[in-house]
Parts: structure tokens; sequence; C-alpha cells
């Protein structure tokens, strides 16, 4: 398709100003291993929304980000996007229309490098929009910057740790400026200087308008990143969809759907019940930030209960 033709293909159907961007109407999502990942999941997502995905392991958030990048079609229901019936998109139709408008950051960044090089991967975008090569070298450019990564433009994507991988996957598509970035747990072993690195752009992003869904564990970030909070239950139903303040406030919703659980540690007849975060260390910092939302005081979270000695549940030694 030439450029000319493409932009009047883009133009034919807009996403009107407060009309949805994904509309998800009873999805459903089973893998041919007869997986079911996700069931009667109504979503809708307007342009400029700030998402964070929420759910443990195995809830279906990288399954509702390739349903919403069109990489698979829902099993069951329909789902809207950019005007576009996304079960076309996964079936191969306007697929490169729409992933100009919609990109997506695997959660495995080895599924996103393929390339000989760094900069081969993050170019890789932009060439197949057909841009000039000074316009490719200038996004290529500012996607390496941002991510902190222009030293390793030459280097083999393979050879990267993980962390420069996620980066440099992050950049690849970065370089293709989407108007929707989804995010399959960006800040996953990412060391902290470039967490908080990624939490700027997202917000500078979401500044300029652009519209992004991110799925993450990381509790913490979450009300920098997010307006609205979707959580997912490990039978892969939302359960909860709110401002971040709300929902990370609700200790009962986050313990049930195993994104905080509660330990129990004993000094002799007395325990403590403390609520830790899934992704933190046995000890690992402080419990999530709830935003907005009243903060816990140390008091009533560390508050010992006291327990006959061996009460069950498990335990540790404290110092
Ligand atoms: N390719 C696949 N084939 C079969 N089942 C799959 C496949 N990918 C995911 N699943 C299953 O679908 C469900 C949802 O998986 P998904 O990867 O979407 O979860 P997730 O919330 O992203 O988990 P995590 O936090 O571990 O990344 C899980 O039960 C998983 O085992
Ligand atoms: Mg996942």
């Amino acid at each position: 398709m030439t450029d000319s033709a493409l932009a009047r293909a883009v133009k034919a159907d807009p996403v009107g100003p407060g009309e949805p961007l994904f509309d998800l109407r009873d999805v459903g999502y089973t893998y041919s291993s007869r997986q079911v990942a996700l069931a009667g999941v109504n979503l809708t997502i307007r342009p400029g929304e700030r998402v964070a995905l929420l759910g443990a392991n195995g809830s279906g958030k990288s399954t509702l980000l390739k349903l919403l990048d069109g990489v698979v079609g829902p099993t069951q229901g329909s789902i809207r996007a950019l005007g576009l019936d996304v079960a076309a998109v996964a079936a191969g139709e306007d697929g490169f229309r729409f992933h100009r408008e919609v990109g997506l950051v695997f959660q495995d960044p080895d599924i996103q490098l393929f390339s000989a090089t760094v900069l081969d991967d993050v170019a890789f975008g932009p060439l197949q929009l057909g841009l000039s090569k000074e316009e490719v070298r200038e996004r290529c450019d500012d996607a390496l910057r941002e991510m902190g990564i222009a030293h390793l433009a030459d280097r083999a994507p393979f050879e990267l740790s993980g962390g420069e991988k996620k980066r440099a996957a992050i950049a690849s598509v970065l370089s293709l400026r989407p108007q929707v970035i989804l995010l399959d747990e960006p800040t996953a072993s990412l060391d902290p200087r470039t967490k908080w690195v990624l939490v700027d752009l997202i917000q500078r992003m979401a500044a300029a308008g652009r519209t992004l869904i991110v799925a993450t564990h990381e509790l913490d970030v979450v009300p920098l990143i997010a307006d609205r909070v979707v959580v997912l239950s490990e039978e892969g139903r939302i359960v909860a969809d709110g401002r971040p303040a709300a929902v990370l406030a609700d200790r009962d919703l986050l313990v049930r759907v195993n994104l905080i659980h509660e330990h129990l540690h004993e000094h002799g007849a007395v325990a403590h019940s403390h609520s830790h975060v899934v992704s933190e260390g046995h000890h690992g910092g402080p419990p999530p930030d709830a935003g907005e939302a009243p903060a816990e005081s140390a008091a009533s979270r560390d508050a010992p209960i006291r327990v006959p000695p061996r009460s069950g549940g498990p335990t540790c030694a404290r110092p």
C-alpha cells in the first residue's frame, strides 16, 4: 500500500473524541490446549487513558495485551479497536495500518528482538513504515536515547543482559511512535534507575496524549503510571476497575487476587501479620504505596496479634 493510500485508509475509520479506542464485549480467550485464559471480559478504554493491568501469574494479563494488539483474536465475544474488528486484524486484515497506531512491548524481549543488532531492531518498524532514512535515524536515536542504550546500538541482542534486552525491546516499539502503547511487565528486571527512567517516560508519553496500558506486578509504580487500574482474578475475569488509590487501598481484594499475601511472623507467643507484595522478597521493601489513599500506619500494619505458639500458617524468623 502506498503512503497516500495508507493515509486515506487511516482517515476512513477515525475514532472520534470520547469514543472508545478499545471496546471489549464478553471477551474470552481459550488457548488451543483448552487452557482458559480470559472469560467474560467487558472493558472500554478511551483515548489518552493510562491503565494499569494487575493480576497474579496466569491471570491473563499478557493474553489480554495480545488481544488488544491484535496478535490473536478473541475465541469468544468481540473486540473493536481503533474502529477495527480485532478478529479481522488478527487474521491479517489491516494489520499494517493497525500496528502503526498500536505497539506492544512483549513480556519476553526475546520475542521482540530478532535482528543482528539492536539498531536494526529499533529501525525495523520505522523502515516498515517507509519513512525516509533521516526520519528513521532520528526516531532510532530518540528511542535509544530515551532508553539509555545508545551505547548498545551495534551489539547483538542475544548477547545482552535481561534488563538490556528489555530496554532494547521497549526502544523498538518507541521508534514506531504509536498512539497506543501496550507494555507487558516493562519494569521487570530493570535496575532502579532504569525503572524510574521508564516511569518518567510513561508519564511524558501520557502527557503527550498517548494511551498507555501497562501490565505489572509492581504495585509501587502503579499510582505514578496509571489513573485507572483493572484487576484480573486468577480465573481471568475483571474483578476491579477503578482509581489507583481506591483499588490499591483494598487490601482484601489484593490478597484475594494474590497480588499481596499475608505472612504470619511468630515471636514466641506473639505473632505479627504482614502484607507482602508478591514480587517482593520475604522481607522486601514497604507494602504498596496506595497513592492518594490514606497511608496505613506502620502500627496498624504491624499490629501484634496473639495466637497460641505453632498455630499454623507460614512462619519465619525475624531479626
Ligand atoms: N501459549 C499458551 N498455550 C496454552 N496456555 C497458555 C499459553 N500462554 C498462556 N497460557 C495460559 O493462559 C493463562 C493466562 O496466561 P497469561 O500469560 O496471559 O498470564 P499473565 O497474567 O500474563 O501471567 P504472568 O504474570 O505470569 O505473566 C495461564 O493459565 C497460562 O498458563
Ligand atoms: Mg504475563
